[in-house]
């Protein structure tokens, strides 16, 4: 069976592939459809974001798709970054901008108060049918500089919980293992193992 990702981030389809690696289905991406007009994530939420995404992509496409939406929430801001967390710093921020505008505004936050956790929302539009949300949840804390060098966006400052290793510095693998987007994707896979 054939679903078309929504999302253009090379590092995310990787993962999602891998993670899906033993399914029955053949995750297409964007760059199936250079075509696609890009779609903005201007909801206030992250369910509302992936919904967006996934009815525009199956609309165009005529087929079904998926697009998640995912972010950073560190409880002593607020849930802040949420979901600006690609963009941060900014429009356009890059991943390391993002991470020191992080760190920065954590500068007077204690070690005892800087709990934060990674969330994921898959949407998944079928033509002709309703939306489908599929959640996943990371709980950590976030420490005081970057530490490794692998993944990407706030890996290096995430330590997840019961670890003393940021997402960095794991192999992807254990990233996986531990990871938001694993979570959801697993309720999503199995989801899918119900559908013609
Ligand atoms: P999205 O593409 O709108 O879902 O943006 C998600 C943003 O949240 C990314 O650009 C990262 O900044 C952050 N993020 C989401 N998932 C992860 C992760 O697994 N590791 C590190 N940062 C993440």
């Amino acid at each position: 069976m054939e679903i078309v990702f929504a999302s253009r981030n090379r590092k995310k389809a990787e993962e999602i592939q891998r993670i899906l690696a033993g399914h029955p289905v053949t995750v297409l991406s964007l760059a199936d459809f250079p075509d696609c007009p890009d779609v903005e994530e201007d909801r206030d939420t992250f369910d509302g974001n992936a919904i967006k995404k996934a009815e525009a992509v199956a609309a165009f496409t005529g087929r079904m798709a998926f697009a998640d939406d995912s972010g950073l929430e560190v409880a002593a801001l607020n849930g802040a970054p949420g979901v600006f967390s690609a963009r941060y710093a900014g429009e356009g921020a890059t991943d390391i901008l993002n991470v020191e505008k992080l760190l920065s505004e954590m500068a007077e936050i204690p070690d005892s108060q800087r709990e934060a956790r990674f969330v994921c929302c898959i949407a998944l539009a079928i033509p002709g049918e309703e939306v489908h949300t599929f959640w996943g949840v990371a709980e950590g804390s976030i420490g005081r500089e970057p530490r490794g060098a692998a993944g990407f966006g706030y890996d290096p400052v995430f330590y997840p919980a019961g670890h003393d290793r940021t997402f960095a510095e794991m192999s992807a693998s254990e990233k996986d293992a531990l990871s938001h987007r694993k979570k959801a994707l697993d309720k999503f896979a199995e989801f899918m193992r119900f559908i013609e």
